[in-house]
This record gives structure tokens, C-alpha cells and sequence, in this order.
């Protein structure tokens, strides 16, 4: 295949599903003077845009860390600030997204929240679930240690109550009790707000996923922002422990 050729196919192609840290609310917000808070109410403007952009260029999967098992340890005010804005962004949000036939999920210990949260959560996952549009999923009070310990005990409950052998516990097996099941593995996982670090987000489901990291902050990622991150994963060659050659001719990418 010609070398033009071969580029313009890397070009067009678009990461099926896209993994986000939305981090820098708080220094956005610092950086006008402004309370934190202020920042994560522009971060929720900013994931409008997000879901909107991703839809549009083809990803069929955006996972997003909106509060991680570890910010419980912030102030309690900005806690408390977070899960109200979590409410409110819930409630004035899904109708919309809902209208553009985005399905919306919720993976994490929810338990840890108000019962009207609880309530408003598993509302929007109701109202969504027959959509085929673009999937969103909000990691909310999640971690990537949690998510692979959870998974362990319901894999245990299972060999406990004899309907799965120890000799049975394989890869899959594993990988179906995690809550990413169901979805393509990340393809791309995004980092604003200039730490390169995964923080506890997706830990079993990064294992072959392109990072990207910008010192863009999370209010200010926009649709431009967005389509640099995607043309630096449509660049590159995701090789999955074969030689770059044997993907060249075309092997295919998995197995
Ligand atoms: C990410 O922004 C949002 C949450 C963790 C909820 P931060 O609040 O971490 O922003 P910085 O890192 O302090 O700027
Ligand atoms: C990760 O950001 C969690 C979310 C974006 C929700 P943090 O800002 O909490 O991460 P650390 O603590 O700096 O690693
Ligand atoms: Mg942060």
C-alpha cells in the first residue's frame, strides 16, 4: 500500500471508546480568583461539549472520572458542593442527552450516596437504556482497585455457590464481572490538567489503551482539544505485542 494511502486510512481512525480524567477544575477556577466550585460547574459544561464532539467524530463509548473512591479525603464542603452539583447536573441534564440518543451508565459504588441520588441515577440509566447513540459512562465515586476487588468477590460468590469451578476463573470470566464488561476496551485515555498519572481511574481496562496527557485544563477542553487528542491516537500504530511489521500487512490488530 502505498505510504499516502496508509496515512490517510490511520487518519480516519477514530477510537471506539474514549477514556477521560477530567482533571484541572480546581486550577481553572484558582486561576480566575474564583471558588473551586465554580470550575466544576464549568467542567460539567465542558463534558457537554465533550459527549457532543465525541458523537460526532464516531466514538460510540466515552468513560468519564467525575469523583474518584479517593476524593471522599477532599474538604467536606467541596464533598458536599461536588455531590450536589452531581444532582443538579443529573437532573437538568439527561433530558438533553436523552434527546440525542446518548445512553447514559453510572459505574462505582453508589451506595456511598444520598438515596435521591441513588434515585436520580438509576432514573437516567432507565430513561437511556434502549438508546444507541453515543454510550456515556460516568465513573462516580469509582476506583480502579475497588472496580478489580469487586469483581474477585462476586467471582468467589460464584465458585462459593458451585456454579463456576476455580479451574473456570479464565480472563473472560474475570473480565465479565468488571463494570466495564459489555464495551470495547478503551481505545484512548485522556489526561487534562497536566498530571501524568492514571489515579486510580480504569486499571484492568487501560492494559492496551494509547495515553494521552494535555496541561489543557478539563474547563477549557473543547471540541478543538478533543480533535488533537484524536488525530495523536489516529497517528500512532497500536501493535498489541506484534512486530510493527505483521501489523503493516494487515494481520489484524487483536488476537
Ligand atoms: C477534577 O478537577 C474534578 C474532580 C476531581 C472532582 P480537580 O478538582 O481535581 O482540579 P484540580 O486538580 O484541583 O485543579
Ligand atoms: C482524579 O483527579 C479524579 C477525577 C478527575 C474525578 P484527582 O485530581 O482527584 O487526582 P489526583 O489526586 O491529583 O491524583
Ligand atoms: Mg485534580
Amino acid at each position: 500500500m502505498p505510504v499516502g494511502e496508509q496515512t490517510a486510512r490511520r487518519e480516519r481512525r477514530v477510537p471506539r471508546h474514549v477514556a477521560i480524567i477530567m482533571d484541572g477544575n480546581g486550577r481553572w477556577a484558582e486561576r480566575r480568583h474564583l471558588p473551586r466550585f465554580a470550575g466544576h460547574k464549568a467542567g460539567v459544561d465542558a463534558l457537554r461539549v465533550a459527549v457532543e464532539s465525541a458523537g460526532r467524530r464516531g466514538v460510540k463509548v466515552l468513560t468519564v472520572f467525575a469523583f474518584s473512591s479517593e476524593n471522599w479525603r477532599r474538604p467536606e464542603e467541596e464533598v458536599g458542593l461536588l455531590m450536589g452539583l452531581f444532582l443538579t447536573a443529573l437532573e437538568q441534564r439527561v433530558q438533553e442527552l436523552h434527546e440525542n440518543n446518548v445512553r447514559v451508565r453510572v459505574v462505582g459504588d453508589r451506595t456511598a450516596f444520598n438515596a435521591r441520588l441513588q434515585q436520580r441515577i438509576e432514573e437516567a440509566e432507565r430513561l437511556t437504556r434502549a438508546n444507541d447513540g453515543l454510550q456515556l459512562i460516568i465513573a462516580a465515586n469509582y476506583g480502579g482497585r475497588w472496580d478489580v476487588v469487586q469483581a474477585a468477590r462476586r467471582v468467589a460468590e460464584a465458585v462459593q455457590s458451585g456454579t463456576l469451578a476455580p479451574g473456570q476463573v479464565d480472563l473472560e470470566v474475570f473480565a465479565s464481572h468488571l463494570c466495564l464488561h459489555g464495551v470495547p476496551e478503551p481505545d484512548l485515555f485522556i489526561r487534562t490538567g497536566g498530571e501524568r498519572r492514571v489515579s486510580n481511574f480504569l486499571l484492568w481496562d487501560l492494559a492496551y489503551t494509547e495515553l494521552y496527557f494535555t496541561d489543557t485544563l478539563w474547563p477549557d477542553f473543547d471540541a478543538e482539544a478533543l480533535d488533537q487528542a484524536l488525530a495523536s491516537y489516529a497517528a500512532r500504530q497500536r501493535r498489541f505485542g506484534k512486530t510493527g511489521q505483521q501489523v503493516e500487512q494487515g494481520e489484524g490488530e487483536h488476537g
